[in-house]
């Protein structure tokens, strides 16, 4: 599978001939500003918004900053390969779409609308168990793109199970369990606009759509929107869970199952021990533990642990193709991205996503080229100097 996305620039030179500029900014870094001055500020404040201080935001975006490539030159690199198969799942880059979840905030047509984007591109997404969609129609939407699930683990076994067959059913084949949220971190930007989009009923299609939820109500959720919200929000929050419990989800589900949330080397480690098959180094987009350390920062040392026997994912702070770049040559297997798509989504739906994925894979490549490599898979440590 090859895909040329660094061609998305010639395409946008030429539209510059017809006088046509892109619907908004290529670059990533700063298509936050952009977004702040086109969203409406409750859903702004909750997508760029982190936990505290903003502290781990800024660590996440910084850690990228000491780490510089150094490129090779007249290696051959014109034809690129980006494609890698992780966990199974074939895809066109080792970029897959974050879960996001309350898409609906963004836009009216949320998950549908990056599952179409997604689907279009062959660009992995992982859906959230937030989503403002149900499994069936994201999935639908989605067509034959590859597609994973992120499971908030509820409380209620009956229902856990009854999530994990529905997104088998309806075609995810891998399960991200995130494990930094089991409740909501103290976060001031949606604190002080009293803003969370759970309590107004946003983010909870796939429990409203679920038989064994369902089947613990008196009244349908569209009857008593609150006693169904009342419900929800206890069962998938509020309860931390424990490594001897992972098995439980070992049992349900066929596939392969991934930690999403690892930040110490002793964690990537358990997982290894719990018999999960990959893991994603991610810190929630600074969006949990405020001060924590920058998510790039704890890459080396799980890699050096567990990197022969765990695949390794990453994420928190890619903004631009070179930040991918260097994930992969510390030794993450593929990234996600997420608020640059999801801003794609608040600015243009479908077409925002696709233009904002296209942007950071087409960056990717091209710096991937222009540095000397023809694939991810040529990429390493040695690709890297500490700045
Ligand atoms: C998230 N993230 C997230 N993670 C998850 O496992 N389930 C979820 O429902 C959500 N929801 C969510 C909403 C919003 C608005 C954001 C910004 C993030 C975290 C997400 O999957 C990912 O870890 C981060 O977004 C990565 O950091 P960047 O790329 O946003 O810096």
């Amino acid at each position: 599978m090859t895909a040329s996305f660094g061609s998305y620039q010639n395409e946008i030179y030429l539209q510059g001939l017809v006088d046509q500029i892109p619907a908004f900014t290529t670059d990533a870094a700063v298509l936050e500003g952009v977004a702040r001055g086109r969203m409406e500020p409750g859903p702004f404040g909750y997508v760029s918004g982190g936990a505290g201080s903003g502290a781990t935001l800024r660590a996440n975006r910084e850690a990228f900053d000491r780490w510089r490539i150094v490129p090779r030159m007249l290696t051959g690199a014109t034809e690129r390969d980006l494609s890698v198969t992780v966990l199974g799942t074939a895809m066109p880059a080792p970029v897959l779409l974050a879960p996001v979840g309350v898409q609906a905030i963004m836009h009216p047509d949320g998950e549908l609308a990056t599952a179409r984007a997604a689907g279009a591109l062959g660009v992995p997404m992982v859906l959230s168990t937030a989503a403002s969609h149900t499994f069936e129609d994201v999935a639908e939407a989605n067509g034959d793109g590859p597609r994973w699930f992120q499971l908030y683990w509820p409380n209620d076994n009956d229902v856990t199970i009854s999530l994990l067959q529905r997104a088998k059913a309806a075609g995810f084949t891998a399960l991200v369990v995130t494990v930094d949220t089991w409740t909501l971190a103290w976060r001031p930007a949606d604190l002080d606009r009293s803003f969370l989009p759970f309590i107004r009923g946003i983010g909870t299609a796939i429990p409203f759509s679920d038989p064994a939820f369902l089947a613990g109500l008196e009244k349908s959720p569209s009857e008593d929107p609150q006693a169904a919200v009342l419900r929800w929000i206890p069962m998938f929050t509020g309860t931390d869970k424990r490594w001897d419990q992972l098995p439980f989800l070992r049992e349900h589900w066929d596939g392969p199952i991934l930690l999403k949330g690892i930040q110490h080397v002793d964690d990537a480690r358990l997982a290894l021990d719990a018999g999960m098959d990959g893991i994603v180094v991610s810190n929630h987009g600074g969006r949990q533990v405020d001060g924590a350390i920058g998510s790039l920062d704890a890459l080396p040392e799980i890699v050096a642990a567990v990197g022969d026997r765990l695949t390794v994912l990453f994420d928190s702070g890619i903004r631009t193709g070179a930040d991918i770049l260097k994930a992969l040559a510390i030794g993450a297997q593929a990234v996600l991205i997420g608020r640059p798509y999801a801003y794609g989504l608040a600015l243009d739906g479908e077409a925002g996503v696709r233009h904002a994925v296209r942007s950071i894979l087409a960056d990717f490549d091209l710096t991937l080229g222009l540095s000397g490599h023809r694939t991810p898979a040529e990429l390493s440590p040695n690709t890297l100097r500490r700045a």
